[in-house]
């Protein structure tokens, strides 16, 4: 068994894939990547490597992949950007003879009419690793449920409605820890190499219909208002998020940015993430769980952002 570097291992991603492979016997075969090694201190103390690597930076990236196996490529976060920062870690990893690059990509990105920005960054990153001479297996995850209802929720909780341009268009999100349960067996299993996976929730779902159930589950009434993509930038500009990712107006540590969020609604109502697969089933042994169960593993804190301030 060789190591596995992975990169972004300080993030949500990164951190439950890391404990998941320690936990799989593998801390010692993990080489750790961040921008900021005193943040994985700890993981050093669990038996794991940790190295200094800044994508923004190839010089860096040689050193912080070389003697490893497999590289855990856990995408950047500047949606609209990544294609230079992505390029010098499959560079990286090319020169460092690593033998197989796993890949965090998005569903729906063959498709060049899918009007999606992440669909740029994903499709050029895995035409990128495909010519690298790495072997490579794709994961291709869907839009996470954990992004809907654990970060947005608490919002669509307090303002009373779930306000989006995704129309009637329907996706089947899935949650964060199946897309690394999924990474987790692509890694420590045989066989993936060169294949292409869905990494999708169990059913195909509105908004609406996601909102009927939050509605059900917590007794507070939340209406999808759909708006349409003029509306939806208006929204977001009165909230003073960037049309372009700029990683200094980052909320949460993540440079949201409304060109990203305004056509990923866009991609939703034209169909193009429309997506479902078993994949997480095959791949992981168990089904893929629910956006419902999500919701109700988060039922108190989503109806505790809905009482009035002070109540
Ligand atoms: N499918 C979906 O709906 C969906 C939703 C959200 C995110 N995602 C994808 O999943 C990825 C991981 O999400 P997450 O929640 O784990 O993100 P996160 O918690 O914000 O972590 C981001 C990670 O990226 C690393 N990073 C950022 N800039 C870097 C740079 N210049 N060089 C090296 N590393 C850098 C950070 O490492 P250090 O700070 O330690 O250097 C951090 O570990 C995201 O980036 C995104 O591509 C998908």
């Amino acid at each position: 068994m060789g190591k596995i570097v992975i990169t972004g291992a300080s993030g949500n991603y990164g951190r439950g894939l890391t404990d998941r492979l320690i936990a799989a016997g593998r801390a010692a075969d993990l080489i750790l990547i961040t921008r900021s090694p005193a943040k994985l201190a700890a993981r050093e103390a669990q038996g794991c490597t940790v190295r200094y690597g800044d994508f923004d930076l190839p010089e860096t990236l040689a050193a912080a992949v070389a003697g490893a196996d497999q590289m855990m490529l856990i995408s950047g976060t500047r949606v609209g950007a990544r294609i230079a920062q992505h390029k010098a870690a499959i560079d990286a990893a090319a020169g460092a003879g690593v033998r197989h690059i796993v890949y965090t990509s998005f569903i729906g990105i063959d498709d060049p009419a899918n009007p999606a920005e992440v669909r740029h960054d994903h499709i050029e990153t895995e035409r990128l690793i495909k010519a690298s001479g790495c072997a490579w297996t794709m994961l291709r995850d869907a839009h996470y449920a954990d992004a809907m209802i654990v970060m947005a929720g608490p919002g669509m909780m307090a303002g009373r409605q779930w306000v989006s341009n995704s129309g009637d268009g329907r996706e089947a999100m899935v949650w964060r820890d199946d897309c690394i349960d999924s990474a987790c067996a692509v890694l420590t299993g045989t066989g993936h190499e060169g294949r292409t996976y869905d990494i999708t929730g169990p059913e195909l779902q509105s908004f609406t219909q996601v909102a009927a159930i939050l509605s059900e589950v917590t007794g507070v009434a939340i209406p999808h208002v759909a708006v349409d993509d003029a509306a939806q930038y208006a929204i977001f500009d009165a909230m003073g998020i960037p049309r372009r990712p700029v990683d200094d107006q980052a909320i949460g540590g993540i440079p949201w940015n409304s060109d990203d969020m305004v056509t990923f609604g866009q991609a939703i109502r034209e169909g193009f993430l429309a997506i479902q697969s078993d994949d997480v089933a095959r791949l992981t042994g168990h089904p893929a769980r629910s956006v419902r169960q999500m919701i109700e593993n988060h039922a108190d804190s989503l109806r505790a952002a809905a009482q009035p301030a002070g109540a």
